[in-house]
């Protein structure tokens, strides 16, 4: 694979197979019904090329493809694309979002949802965004997954982390970094502030930029996993961060944000996003 090589120790955590039960169990479904919520709402209506880098085992791809989508699915962890190629209706493939193996323009829409969180070095940002640039359509979207700066220190003051001496001072320099270490719990990682990946993306010249907040406040609220199990519960859920999720004051709140803008030409074009609120019946 002729493509940048990923660090050892983020492919040592995705090996230990987390990515399989993450979004599919507890809070993180907020996450993931989150996250499709706005897809659904943000993307052009389908078909249409899409490609998901950093899709890791497919848990988004899987939907996508079943509304219609062509889905190509890249990333670099073996397993993931091995999971991935299982799902039918998906071509899935080793690649790094640094050097994307796709022609210019090739997509209608390009996902980022994972390879930012890893990205520590503003350098690998700007060439992982300048890739989702090149392999979009003008006038196509890009959407880019960062996780939130104050993330790490939130969950840990939930889960109390926080109180341990190390962890604590851990948290602070993340707190004012952006760079999570190693620690056994996650791995390297950037935490971003949502006006970063705004001027990122706009630097990798994408325009409209919109962010919306995934989880909102609602994933520090204690019953949220709970909530979820019931289905009608779950939809309050969603309508509730719904109100919030593009208020300027709550973007940095929430754990994870979704920074979109379209490759130009984007304001001619026709398969241009849906007003704001309105939602697809599925
Ligand atoms: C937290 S997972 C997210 C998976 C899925 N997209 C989701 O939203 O749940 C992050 C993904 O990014 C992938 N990744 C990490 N570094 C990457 C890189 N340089 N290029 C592409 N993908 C990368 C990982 O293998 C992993 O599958």
């Amino acid at each position: 694979m002729d493509t940048p090589e990923l660090r050892p120790e983020i492919r040592a955590y995705y090996e230990r197979g987390g990515e399989r039960t993450r979004l599919r169990q507890g809070v993180g479904r907020l996450e993931f019904l989150r996250t499709r919520d706005v897809l659904r709402r943000v993307l052009p209506e389908p078909p249409g090329r899409l490609l998901d880098v950093g899709g890791g085992d497919g848990v988004h791809a899987e939907w996508l493809a079943a509304d219609g989508w062509q889905v190509r699915l890249i990333d670099p962890v073996p397993d993931h694309v091995a999971a991935a190629a299982r799902i039918p209706g998906i071509e899935a493939e080793l690649g790094d979002a640094r050097k994307l193996a796709v022609d210019d323009h090739e997509a209608d829409v390009v996902l980022l949802l994972g390879p930012l969180y890893h990205l520590t070095e503003p350098a690998d940002r700007a060439r992982c965004l300048a890739e989702a640039v090149r392999a979009v359509r003008p006038g196509g979207l890009v959407v880019a997954a960062t996780i939130n700066r104050y993330s790490a220190l939130h969950d840990q003051l939930n889960r109390g982390g926080w109180f341990e001496p190390d962890r604590r001072a851990r948290l602070a320099e993340t707190t004012a970094t952006g760079v999570v270490a190693p620690d056994g719990h996650f791995t390297v990682a950037y935490l971003h502030q949502p006006s970063e990946i705004a001027a990122e993306t706009a630097a990798a010249g994408l325009t409209g930029i919109r962010q919306y907040a995934v989880e909102g406040a609602a994933w520090l609220l204690g019953d949220i996993g709970d909530y979820l199990d019931d289905p009608e519960r779950a939809q309050g859920v969603l309508d509730a961060v719904r109100l919030t999720e593009a208020d300027p004051a709550l973007l940095g709140v929430s754990g994870h944000l979704l920074t979109v803008g379209h490759a130009d030409g984007g304001a001619a074009d026709p398969r241009a996003a849906r007003p704001p609120g309105r939602t697809r019946s599925r």
